[in-house]
């Protein structure tokens, strides 16, 4: 089997990360634990997943003439992201304030800096990158530019995967155009209108769009629907410490099982188990576990 290129088109940012006993309420001021600065940003992190995962993969984003972007790109140089499309441009890197309780829940306030230089040139870039294999995007840039991405990715036959997140108002028309849209629970139910716990929905969804959607579940695993299937994959029993970047990693080891030939459920099973790896520690980039990490802790059933 030929293993497909990966091009990731996405934010690359450095989150700062404070971990408090419990998140702030409206109003209200918490003290942190402590901060820690990580590379995050869900296109490198997403990129960096499908490298771990074995993947080829190039990495079209931006950052500033900082020192954040130092720190944003050294994952991704020492796993061997291919950064030959990586701009370096006159606004600052961008930046994700991130805060983690105790139960590992998080929210996250973000500083899009240089992730929103990128052009629609970048687009054709990227979709070129991937070379007749898969796209992956989110939405931590302009919606013109991943609009542009996924016309052109249908032009030039290259499988698109869309991670519908962070959702926004332009997220149900961009998600048209893709050919897996990628959710987790709360961005399903916003695509669904409300209604995305209607049972029916999904597989009505698929069927008139000819789409394959795959929906993340947390700790319940994950679905996924698509004309010809549909099934769950349940998740290993974990106790999660830091949830952040696990979506990212779900949709990294997916989009590079599925660059490598695997069955859809393969590539369900891969992403479901490295996300659950992937909540194990701390910060987005460093926690996004290795290959063989996932396929130990499939071998062994976790
Ligand atoms: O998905 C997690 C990521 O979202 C973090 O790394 C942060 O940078 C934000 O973009």
């Amino acid at each position: 089997v030929e293993i497909e290129m990966i091009g990731v088109l996405g934010s690359c940012n450095v989150d700062y990360h404070l971990a408090v006993t419990h998140l702030p309420s409206s109003g209200q001021t918490v003290s942190s634990l402590g901060t820690h600065i990580f590379a995050g940003g869900k296109g490198a992190n997403q990129a960096l997943a499908a490298r771990r995962a074995g993947a080829e993969v190039t990495l079209v984003a931006a950052v500033g003439p900082d020192n954040d972007a130092k720190v944003a790109v050294a994952s991704l140089v020492e796993a061997g992201v291919r950064l030959d499309h990586l701009r370096s441009v006159n606004v600052e890197t961008g930046k994700a304030h991130v805060y983690v309780d105790t139960k590992g829940e998080n929210f996250i306030v973000l500083t899009p800096g240089a992730n929103r230089a990128l052009t629609i040139h970048d687009a054709e870039v990227a979709v070129a990158a991937a070379e007749d294999g898969v796209l992956i995007l989110q939405q931590e840039i302009s919606d013109e530019v991943t609009e542009a991405a996924l016309h052109h990715s249908r032009r030039k036959n290259v499988k698109s995967i869309f991670n519908i997140s962070p959702f926004s108002a332009s997220s149900p028309d961009l998600a048209s155009l893709a050919d897996i849209v990628l959710a987790n629970e709360h961005e399903w139910n916003f695509l669904a209108d409300g209604s995305g716990t209607d049972p029916k929905l999904p597989e009505r969804w698929v069927a008139q769009r000819d789409q394959i959607l795959v929906v993340t579940k947390g700790r319940h695993g994950a679905f996924l629907f698509s004309r010809d299937q549909s099934f769950h994959v349940p998740a290993p029993l974990i106790a999660p410490i830091d949830t952040v970047g696990a979506g990212d990693t779900f949709c990294g080891y997916f989009a590079a099982s599925i660059a490598e030939g695997c069955s859809l459920h393969r590539a369900v099973g891969c992403g479901v188990i490295a996300a659950s790896l992937a909540c194990l520690a701390s910060g987005a980039q460093p926690s996004i576990p290795t290959r063989a990490q996932v396929f130990s802790a499939i071998k062994s059933n976790v």
